[in-house]
């Protein structure tokens, strides 16, 4: 057995999930990163011998646009799927079911899903310090669970996971990072940028359009120059106090 990370993970929250989810399900992992915009997907095919972990971030309780485009032109080849989702602790709606959807269409044979909870991306007040120390005993039981359950072969099929089809609009609030006066245009938020939002040679600049509000160029900035309008940080938090504050458990599908 083949065991593969695929990833979309802008500001590594959704990574460390991943992280502790395959570092117990096997001694060797082959990682996949979705946010490399350079690389071709389509290239990339697996068979039924192989185990795939599938990673992504919920954004508006949906998979990412560029996470949904990449994994599409994967072959799946009867690989088994485990879904992972995490969210910023408000809810995850239908992310895990467009997951499995388009990896049932990509080929693959979707055998487990978990939902677990990192630092809000943008407000990052909510879900701060997650995923803890209790996640991560969580991750690992789910992941030791998992890895039985894929031994003896008694994982479902199919597998029931919660959310709606159709699944809701996809409707965030658009927040793109401005760099301020501290940017000395080294480039890196271009560069790493999973949708190519930001002119490589005009690094101050972002093509408003192309902006998925990922918060990569924020994480990545050695000087911290970018940043979100915080007059509109302040509203989206006053908005989503309520939902958010409450911790929330990671979940384990079987
Ligand atoms: C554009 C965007 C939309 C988001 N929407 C949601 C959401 O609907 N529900 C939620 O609980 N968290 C939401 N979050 C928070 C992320 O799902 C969460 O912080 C995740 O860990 C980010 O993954 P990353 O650290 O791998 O980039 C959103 C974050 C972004 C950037």
């Amino acid at each position: 057995m083949n065991f593969y990370s695929i990833t979309f993970s802008p500001t590594g929250g959704t990574q460390r999930v991943a992280d502790i989810l395959s570092h117990t399900l096997a001694a060797s992992v082959e990682a996949v990163d979705l946010t490399d915009r350079s690389r071709d997907f389509s290239s990339l095919s697996f068979s039924s011998s192989d185990v795939c972990l599938v990673s992504v971030p919920s954004y508006g309780g949906r998979v990412p646009q560029p996470a949904a485009q990449r994994l599409a032109q994967i072959q799946g080849g009867g690989a088994r799927a485990i879904l992972v989702c995490v969210y910023g602790n408000r809810a995850y709606e239908d992310t895990l079911v467009e997951l499995q959807d388009l990896l049932t269409q990509a080929g693959f044979s979707c055998v487990a899903g978990v939902a677990a909870v990192a630092e809000h991306s943008i407000l990052r007040k909510f879900a701060a310090g997650r995923p803890n120390q209790a996640d991560e005993a969580t991750l690992t039981a789910f992941g030791q669970e998992i890895g039985r359950r894929l031994e003896e072969g008694t994982l479902p099929q199919p597998l029931t996971l919660p959310g709606n089809r159709p699944y809701r609009p996809f409707g965030v609030i658009p927040m793109h990072p401005k760099a301020g006066k501290s940017c000395q245009g080294c480039g890196l938020c271009a560069q790493t940028c999973p949708v190519g939002a930001i002119p490589v040679d005009q690094p101050t600049q972002v093509d408003e359009k192309a902006c998925i509000s990922c918060m990569r160029c924020v994480s990545v900035c050695p000087r911290h120059s970018r940043s979100v309008n915080p007059l509109v940080l302040s509203a989206a938090s006053l908005k989503l106090k309520k939902a958010c504050t409450q911790p929330k458990a990671c979940e384990l599908f079987l």
